[in-house]
């Protein structure tokens, strides 16, 4: 058996009240299609087809690297006319496997099921019981319990809308059956469109029994209309994640006040306080302590490091033994070496740090070296951008910046030597020089203040 599987993504998702494509939406930091793609092509298959909608170019654009092959369905005439797009290109032979764009949660587990409940007669529904089965096509079952229908919402009676056993909408169908059946779908409904779940009929004509699984929970199965339906899947998907972490050692003060959108490599015995945001690859070693409200993207990080509260840490590498924080800043392109202290307002961008060296207080350094055991004071600017170009500042091993000082690049500040608090550099400091610019203080006695007129 070989697996072919079909995605309906061509969907306007109207209730999204939204310009951007309803399938292109995120749920932790990733569009609902790729949510599907993934699950799907964790199975054995042998091609993906996406449809996707007129206007749905964005879908096509934006998702382009992913191995599928689109189909255009210009009209939205209903799912049996969505499917039967992608089926000139399925093999008769193949097992179609039909996916929703916009039911992000399905597991692997359940569609290797439903594919498996397929073999023997051609024709698997994943089904589900709701206590609110309201939207769903409803599964009507005969009385020895075999599936013989499945009648749309707005096609209920009041005794079929009873019926709390729900069609999710995903299947799998033989491709030769599916293509004899889809062309004998008729749009004669309340909606008249072309429903795939007609299908069902027709195979009961023809004696070709309707196999059903039931998926292991509604969530799994739940369609994404709308933003409180995201946001409800996303706080569902954030917990799970945030269970597996802790499962494998990870410690989460409060798993429902963490967030991962991407994925996270953590060593044993690191602590994430509450609202930490961890986005795109990130790694983290041992024994690592990360305080509230941290944001940390794209960044590896090593053993034994402290991060206070509220630190924005991007596309950075952190030595061991490093502190940083609270109200801390890492741009893009910071290697912190072991045992750097950086700290409360302090910026660094595009610079290397020197093992043990300290920037404690409110101080930007860009374009730069700095060598290790060095001290920058407070406030001290790496002047990198002239308004055009950005320049280099290196600053050697144990050097001394005070204070306010300015180091306008490019400059090199040489190994062993001191800058006064308030010096405006612009040349380079030799070693082990001190280097002072600053105008001498002088007095006027008896200074009057202006008054308030
Ligand atoms: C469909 C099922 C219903 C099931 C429900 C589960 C039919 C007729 N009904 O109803 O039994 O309970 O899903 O959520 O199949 N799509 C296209 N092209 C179209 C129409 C739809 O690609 O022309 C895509 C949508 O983007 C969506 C999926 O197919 O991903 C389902 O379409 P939707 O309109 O949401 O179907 P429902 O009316 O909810
Ligand atoms: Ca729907």
């Amino acid at each position: 058996m070989t697996l072919s599987i079909v995605i309906l993504a061509a969907g306007k998702g109207k209730r999204m009240y939204s310009d951007l494509p309803k399938v292109l939406h995120c749920l932790a930091g990733k569009s609902l299609l790729e949510h599907v793609f993934d699950t799907a092509s964790s199975l054995p298959y042998r091609e993906i087809h996406v449809v996707y909608g007129h206007g749905g170019e964005q879908v096509k654009e934006q998702l382009a690297e992913l191995d599928v092959n689109w189909v255009l369905q210009d009209q939205q005439l209903g799912t049996a006319h969505a499917v039967q797009q992608a089926l000139p290109l399925v093999p008769d032979k193949d097992d179609v496997l039909i996916l929703y764009g916009d039911v992000p949660l399905i597991t692997d587990e359940t569609l290797s099921s439903l594919v498996q409940a397929a073999q023997e007669s051609g024709f698997a529904l994943l089904t589900a019981y709701l206590e609110d089965p309201r939207g769903y096509g409803r599964i009507i079952r005969d009385e020895l319990d075999n599936i013989k229908q499945i009648v749309e919402e707005k096609d209920c009676n009041d005794e079929q809308r009873r019926i709390c056993e729900i069609n999710s909408g995903l299947m799998v169908v033989k491709g030769s059956l599916l293509k004899k059946w889809i062309v004998a779908v008729e749009n004669s409904n309340q909606q008249n469109e072309y429903y795939l779940t007609d299908i069902v009929e027709l195979a009961v004509f023809e004696d070709v029994e309707v196999k059903s699984v039931l998926a292991d929970s509604s969530i799994e199965i739940q369609g994404i209309n709308n933003r409180s339906q995201l946001a409800e899947a996303e706080r569902y998907y954030q917990l799970i994640q945030a269970h597996h972490l802790m499962q494998r050692g990870v410690g989460l003060l409060d798993p429902a006040r963490f967030d991962l959108r991407g994925n996270l490599e953590v060593g044993t015995d690191s602590v994430f306080d509450i609202n930490v945001i961890i986005e795109g690859r990130v790694k983290i070693g041992n024994n690592v302590q990360i305080g509230s409200n941290c944001y940390i993207k794209d960044s590896i990080i090593a053993d034994n490091v402290t991060i206070h509260p509220n630190t924005h840490i991007d596309s950075a590498v952190i030595g061991s033994g490093c502190r940083i924080g609270p109200f801390a800043r890492l741009r893009p392109d910071t290697t912190l070496n072991n045992d750097v202290h950086i700290g409360n307002f302090v910026e660094i961008k595009k610079a290397d740090i020197g093992k043990e060296t300290k920037v404690n207080h409110l101080s930007y350094v860009g374009d730069s070296h700095v060598g290790s055991k060095s001290n920058i004071g407070a406030g001290v600017i790496t002047c990198n951008y002239d308004g055009a170009n950005k320049h280099l500042t290196t600053i050697g091993d144990n050097v001394f910046v005070g204070s306010d000082v300015q180091l306008i690049a490019p400059v090199n500040v040489k190994s062993g030597s001191t800058i006064a608090a308030g010096t405006t550099i612009s040349k380079d400091v030799s070693e082990n020089a001190l280097a002072i610019t600053r105008i001498e203080q002088r007095e006027i006695q008896n200074w009057k203040r202006p008054k308030k007129k």
